[in-house]
């Protein structure tokens, strides 16, 4: 099939580059024409494992090209899919001005019957605006259909989530957007289909993200639970998990979700909730208890260093998550700040992430920038660990606690034990895992 897409950010690039690899015919339109000239020139523009090779390749195939050119990408598609931002407005309603740009860019150009696709996450009952954007622009002759086919990847695993997916829901109101939507996916995935309505498809997807988020909030009240009580909250998740009506992922306590969809998701919908008249105290306790993650974790930086006033403090991990460049969402975007106005010295180090958090705080004499997690530990009275990256699970410990000034460590994504850093001499503080502290008789407090 020839396809357009509409956005080549995370979901859009990833979109492309594997509807490519399918064996479809591509063309990708961003507005932004440095995201265009670099990935044209075969260059990813964001930090995804696998998609690299995918992209090159499919290049040189001639199957998958990139262009600032709206009528490419709709001058003879079958398809166009809508991969814009939603990003959230100040009053968490999800901000849809890009996707109506993009269905305003789209009516002028139709050359025939297009299926229009929001792959975007968008509030319940967005495809009819674009639907009656486009047929207000293009006039009561043009051919189209809207529908919704939203996007499940996850950054850091994208490439495979989206080859290999546990499910596709397709939201068509229409015979022909369905029987489209089928032809594109059933000859090449033999994982369930959910077909439904287009209203249908598009709460799915915002129900799923606020499922996944009130996981992680409840696992951490648990974790608060399991530290005054002495337990440790990963064996709790384990058995708790190996129910099959629970399920082991998403049970990770620690310093809560981030990251550009969950945040944005969850309070997209309680907006949605709200504006329809129901009941949105549930989902307003999740985001309530996740913006309290970071607030425990530098509370238990304090109790640590007492003063953190001119402290050296190394942080480890700048993404929202491993696996990735993005930082909208990251927990580092509220303790960098908070630690610069607590009169820190900070060292941050991540494998991927560290130019986009220079980009906002640029480096300065109380702001350095690290090449590696050791150079970041040199010296320093604390280390404070924010994103679960291998490379930080598996720092040799030993040469760590030799580095820092006082070895006192803040793991707010539970990657070590208690016993394992008391082992190697360390303070340790983590999120549900218990802490391994002085009493005050015994602290040693930083020179
Ligand atoms: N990031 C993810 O992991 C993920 C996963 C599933 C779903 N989604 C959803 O996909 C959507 C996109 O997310 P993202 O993370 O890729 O966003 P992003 O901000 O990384 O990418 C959006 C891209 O769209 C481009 N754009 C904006 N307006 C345009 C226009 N009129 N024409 C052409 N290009 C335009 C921007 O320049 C940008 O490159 C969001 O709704 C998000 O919730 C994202």
């Amino acid at each position: 099939m020839r396809l357009g897409i509409f956005g080549t950010g995370y979901a859009g690039l990833v979109t492309s580059v594997c509807l490519a690899e399918l064996g479809h015919t591509v063309t990708a339109v961003d507005k932004d024409p440095d995201i265009v000239a670099t990935l044209s020139q075969g260059q990813s523009t964001i930090h995804e494992p696998g998609l690299p090779e995918l992209l090159v390749n499919n290049i040189k195939a001639g199957r998958l090209k990139f262009t600032t050119r709206s009528e490419d990408a709709i001058a003879g598609s079958d398809i166009i899919f809508v991969c814009v931002g939603t990003p959230p407005r100040s009053d968490g309603r999800a901000d849809l001005c890009q996707v109506e740009e993009v269905a305003r860019t789209i009516a002028p150009l139709l050359d025939g019957y297009k299926l229009v696709v929001e792959k975007s996450t968008v509030p319940a009952r967005t495809a009819r605006w674009i639907s009656w954007t486009i047929r207000r622009l293009a006039g009561p002759e043009a051919e189209f259909d809207v529908a919704s086919n939203p996007e499940f990847l996850r950054e850091g695993t994208a490439v495979r989530d989206f080859l290999q997916p546990d499910r596709i829901v397709i939201g068509a109101d229409s015979g022909r957007a369905r029987s489209l939507l089928l032809d594109l996916y059933r000859p090449n995935f033999d994982c369930p289909i959910v077909l439904t309505s287009v209203t249908t498809a598009e709460l799915i997807k915002q129900t799923a993200n606020a499922f996944l988020a009130a996981k992680i909030s409840f696992i951490n009240v648990m974790s608060d639970l399991c530290e005054t009580l002495g337990v440790d909250v990963a064996t709790v998740a384990r058995g708790i998990g190996l129910d099959p009506r629970i399920g082991g992922q998403f049970l990770n306590a620690g310093l809560g979700f981030g990251g550009s969809c969950l945040p944005k998701d969850l309070s997209a919908l309680i907006k949605v909730a709200e504006e329809n008249g129901v009941d949105s105290g549930m989902l307003k306790e999740v985001q309530r208890i996740n913006s309290a993650r970071v607030e425990r974790l530098l509370s238990k930086l304090e109790t640590a260093l007492w003063v953190v006033r001119h402290k050296v403090v190394a942080v480890l991990g700048v993404a929202f998550k491993a696996n990735t460049d993005d930082i909208r969402g990251a927990t580092s975007l509220t303790v960098v700040p908070w630690l610069r106005a607590a009169g820190a010295n900070l060292r941050v180090y991540d494998p991927a992430a560290m130019q986009k958090l220079e980009a906002l705080y640029p480096p300065d004499d109380h702001l350095m920038y690290a090449q590696s997690a050791c150079e970041a530990a040199r010296g320093a009275h604390a280390l404070v660990i924010l994103t679960d990256w291998d490379e930080f699970r598996s720092l040799d410990l030993e040469r760590l606690r030799s580095l820092m000034r006082t070895p006192i460590v803040i793991d707010g994504r539970n990657l070590f034990t208690p016993a394992k850093m008391q082992a190697a001499g360390f303070e340790y503080y983590s999120l549900g895992h218990g802490d391994v502290a002085p009493s005050v008789e015994t602290q040693r407090i930083a020179p």
